[in-house]
């Protein structure tokens, strides 16, 4: 049964903020996988991609996914990356309402310019980053979700999330 809702979206869409506001309003239990990975590894993002590399960030990131798609009645804020994993999207769909927040790249590049968490996007052209990282994924987010909700800079999240308790 679907009773999670999961957020998926770029880097800097919003999907801790608004799933925070999201469970709040549907009286629900907020969980972030990002946040899960640190606490488990007792690291950084920045360190385990940093020490570990990102393959080992991946494998964490579908066992996390994979266990907490098994809980009921949360709201999931999941990493950017999450859609490129095919088991991550099976996993999430049986039991989640996926919900794509579907941010433009200028809104993005506003959020994560100043941002030191993001090893993806810790290099000289963060912008062309975006952009390639963007081209890549926009698809995935549009086919692995149920809904999605569209984000710019006049974007308020209280709104965001009422849109998504309505969906
Ligand atoms: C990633 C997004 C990050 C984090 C990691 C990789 C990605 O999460 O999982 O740095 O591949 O897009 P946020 O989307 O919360 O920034």
């Amino acid at each position: 049964m679907k009773d999670n809702i999961a957020l998926i979206g770029f880097m800097g869409s919003g999907k801790t903020t608004i799933g925070r506001i999201l469970a709040k309003y549907l009286d629900m239990k907020f969980i972030d996988i990002d946040k899960m990975i640190s606490v488990r590894e007792k690291k950084t993002i920045p360190e385990i991609f940093d020490e570990k590399g990102e393959q080992y960030f991946r494998k964490l990131e579908r066992e996390i996914v994979f266990e907490e798609s098994l809980n009921n009645n949360i709201v999931i804020a999941t990493g950017g990356g999450v859609i490129i994993d095919n088991e991550n999207i099976k996993n999430l769909k049986e039991t989640s309402f996926i919900v794509y927040l579907d941010c433009t790249i200028e809104c993005i590049y506003e959020r994560v310019k100043n941002s030191k968490s993001r090893p993806l996007l810790n290099v000289e052209d963060m912008f062309e980053k975006i952009k390639e990282l963007y081209q890549k994924r926009e698809l995935l987010y549009k086919i692995s979700s149920d809904f999605s909700v569209k984000i710019d800079m006049d974007s308020n999240m209280y709104d965001t999330a009422e849109k998504i308790k309505k969906a």
